[in-house]
């Protein structure tokens, strides 16, 4: 039974005081939740695992909510759920209403106005059901460009990395009255063969005094140990990683399916992946919650 658990919003906060940051990990099936799980309760930090559209689509809207529900409540343990890079304002609703504790609205692509508009339906929306439900529903939108896709690039796309300035970024807040932004401060999504940017942490300060709500640092995947430290202690309270992930769950199943090319019983394949993403899920969150 749940007992007196902080929120998300809480949680955040104490990150932020303590100078440490929250590990956001997407899942898109069981044994991730368990390897991130797993890396979790090792060190006893709270949580925040993330379902795209397309992953929320693989492991099913209410099954996502029912998987971390389930664990959160049984073992009273802060793990949350977050519909992250979600693109219209629809599929937002749907979490919302599935039972989501934090939204993200990607419409950074948009124009600034459109963004803006989108921003605050679903803002508008997370505060109507979170007064009728007793739930404190966070809702994250992007400014910026920070590229798509958890996956593997040659090099930095084309058009991504547009940084965030810190004005338009206070005015945003203002005009949407959004919980937590994400800006783009030097990231981009995905593993990047050629190398990623450093993370400009003095932008990072800037938009965090600027605009007086936590931040969260998206394309996490990849960046070198002196930009996760450096980008939390300006300010960034949440980081996302996604494809290290991916990248450790298809290594770890091709290795254990040529160790063992005669075994077909699906948890002796798939341990070795649980595995694989307990380490670098540990690895991260010990950097992410220094001095671990
Ligand atoms: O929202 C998900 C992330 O920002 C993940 O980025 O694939 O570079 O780790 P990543
Ligand atoms: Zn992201």
């Amino acid at each position: 039974m749940q007992t007196n658990m902080k929120t998300l919003r809480e949680y955040i906060k104490e990150a932020e005081e303590k100078g440490v940051a929250i590990g956001h990990f997407n899942i898109s099936n069981l044994e991730t939740l368990h390897g991130i799980y797993s890396a979790a309760t090792k060190l006893n930090v709270p949580v925040v695992i993330g379902v795209s559209e397309g992953e929320e689509v693989f492991v099913g809207l209410e099954e996502a909510v029912a998987l971390v529900q389930t664990i959160r409540e049984r073992d009273n343990y802060p793990i949350f759920l977050n519909a992250d890079h979600h693109a219209s304002f629809e599929s937002v609703k749907n979490s919302i209403d599935a039972g989501f504790d934090a939204v993200i609205i990607d419409a950074a692509k948009l124009p600034y106005e459109e963004n803006v508009a989108v921003t605050k339906q679903c803002v508008e929306y997370a505060r109507e059901v979170s007064k009728n439900t007793g739930r404190d529903i966070l809702v994250e939108a992007e400014l910026g460009y920070i590229g798509s896709g958890s996956n593997i690039k040659d090099s930095i796309p084309e058009g991504a990395g547009i940084l965030t300035n810190p004005d338009e970024a206070k005015r945003f807040v203002k005009e949407t009255g959004i919980d937590l932004l994400a800006p783009s401060v030097g990231s981009i999504h995905g593993l990047i063969k050629s190398g990623k940017l450093h993370i400009n942490a003095e932008l990072v300060k800037e938009i965090r005094q600027a605009v007086g709500i936590p931040l969260v640092l998206h394309g996490g995947s990849g960046l070198r140990d002196e930009d996760f430290t450096n980008a939390i202690s300006s300010g960034i309270a949440m980081v996302h990683i996604n494809s290290e992930i991916r990248l450790a769950f298809k290594e770890a199943v091709e290795k254990s399916i040529d160790t063992n090319p005669t075994e077909i019983t699906p948890a002796k394949i798939l341990q070795p992946a649980v595995d694989a993403i307990e380490q670098v899920v540990e690895a991260r969150l010990r950097l992410f919650n220094k001095p671990f």
